[in-house]
């Protein structure tokens, strides 16, 4: 591992924002669209280094978000940047669709040794998470000639169109667009804290019982013939909904059913793969369990865009033409994701576990002292902290939740919301013990604080 630089706590010299990171919001709020769903508190970054990102004004704040699960392997990782570098100066593009390098099969072979998939695979390249699941949708559709998709609420796939049709983590991701591209049935999530019928915590033999019967026998029974359905879209832990691990006898009934009707098990990867959960891919925490069709993006380029879709060859069989992408398969970013995958095998994966459960612990001491925190979970470094308003009504407290975050950020520390109350953990996987026990002293007095 990378040892991040000296600097051990953040340094916050101005009101925030100061001018020149206000310059910059101010600038932003007349040329960019507003539709970008930003949290209260502005960070503007100037530079990334490690785990930490310093502003325009100086300031230095320690980054426990990493652009939304993106930098894994730190902020400018000095071997990421040495291979973008080296890449960038032999070629930048010779569009893949049409031409060949070796960069595509090269990152292909590599995704075939490590992806959750029994058997050869093959992999399509793209440019973001949305992408890639835009990808999976159409395989689905051409390989198993049906229409229809099972998806989760609570559950994040993008913003294009047919990635939206999954989507449901949030209203205002779909308020004024009408009607959905694809024909979906959203079903519950198996959340164990909050069980779907009740609100009120349950246990993973219940919620994975009442949610395989809601599907099976409701949904099948009714609006949605098995033998209808192309897909079942899974996130492994959700993401935007929450940061919510699904149980792994849930996944194993998910397998059995896809088995049983012939419908593809897409797994979606985009925040929980890549080392995130402690193990490379959150699928596999899960005994065994293979993927029909993986979707990874985010941490797989340490920062530069890249989204890929990775399926069993005998379904990545599609007549050429069907599916392609200029941008996809860049050489840079492909140069970053190998570099990535290396830096990942080579101990951050293991890190990530590691630290991880520090961290873990380290909050659940925070849960025990506070009546707030109603509850704390995930896999490795993809943590979440759910805050409430109190341990006996367990009632979601967004706007609580919302002031603990500002109050980090004017303490220097970074963290982002997900779900309706939640505070998300996913920081680099490069972070120390020594990061966490900074952090966690932060994250005390914010909530001290706040409440
Ligand atoms: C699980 C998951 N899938 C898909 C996406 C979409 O990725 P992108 O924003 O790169 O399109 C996201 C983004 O947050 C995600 O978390």
């Amino acid at each position: 591992m990378i040892p991040t630089k000296e600097l051990q706590k953040p340094v916050i010299k101005t009101a925030l924002p100061g001018p020149k990171a206000q310059e910059i919001i101010d600038a932003d709020a007349r040329y960019v669209t507003p539709s970008y769903p930003r949290p209260d508190y502005k960070l503007v970054a100037e530079k990334g280094y490690g785990v930490w990102i310093e502003d325009p004004d100086g300031n230095i704040f320690l980054d426990c978000n990493a652009g939304v699960a993106v930098c894994s392997t730190g902020h400018c990782h000095p071997d990421v940047v040495k291979a973008i570098t080296d890449q960038a100066n032999e070629f930048l593009h010779l569009c893949g669709t049409d031409f060949y390098y070796r960069h595509m099969p090269e990152l292909g072979k590599k995704l075939d040794e490590i992806v959750p998939i029994d058997g050869p695979t093959r992999t399509h390249f793209a440019n973001s998470g949305a992408e890639a699941i835009e990808t999976a949708l159409k395989l689905a559709m051409y390989h198993t000639k049906r229409q229809k998709f099972i998806s989760f609420y609570g559950s994040f796939h993008g913003r294009t169109l047919g990635a939206l049709s999954l989507t449901s983590s949030k209203k205002a991701q779909r308020l004024g667009f009408g009607r959905q591209a694809l024909d979906v049935v959203h079903i519950p999530y198996p959340n164990k804290f909050r069980h779907f019928a009740t609100d009120a915590p349950s246990d993973e033999a219940t919620v994975t019982r009442d949610v395989i019967n809601w599907l099976e026998n409701r949904v099948f029974q009714t609006t949605t013939p098995p033998e209808e359905v192309a897909g079942i879209i899974l996130e492994v832990v959700q993401g935007e909904g929450g940061y919510v691990p699904a149980p792994t006898a849930f996944v194993k009934e998910l397998r059995r059913i896809c088995d049983q009707h012939g419908i593809m098990l897409i797994v979606d990867e985009v925040q929980s793969g890549m080392g995130r959960t402690g193990k490379m891919f959150a699928l596999d925490h899960h005994d065994g369990v293979k993927a029909d069709i993986v979707c990874m993006a985010k941490g797989i380029g340490s920062g530069m865009p890249i989204g890929v879709c990775t399926a069993k060859a005998d379904i990545m069989s599609w007549h050429k033409g069907a599916h392609a992408s200029t941008f996809g398969g860049n050489p840079v970013a492909i140069a970053a994701a190998m570099k990535t995958i290396e830096l990942l095998e080579g101990g951050l994966v293991a890190n990530s576990a590691e630290v991880g459960a520090y961290l873990e612990a380290g909050l659940n001491k925070l849960k025990d002292k506070y009546e707030c925190i109603g509850d704390v979970r995930g896999l490795g470094l993809m943590l979440g902290v759910e805050i409430v308003k109190d341990k006996t009504s367990l009632t979601p407290d967004p706007e609580l939740r919302d002031r603990i975050e500002m109050a980090c950020f004017n303490k220097g520390l970074i963290i982002l919301g997900c779900g309706t109350s939640t505070i998300r953990w996913s920081p680099p996987l490069i972070l120390t013990k020594e990061n966490v026990d900074v952090a966690l002293e932060i994250f005390d007095a914010a909530i001290s604080e706040s409440i």
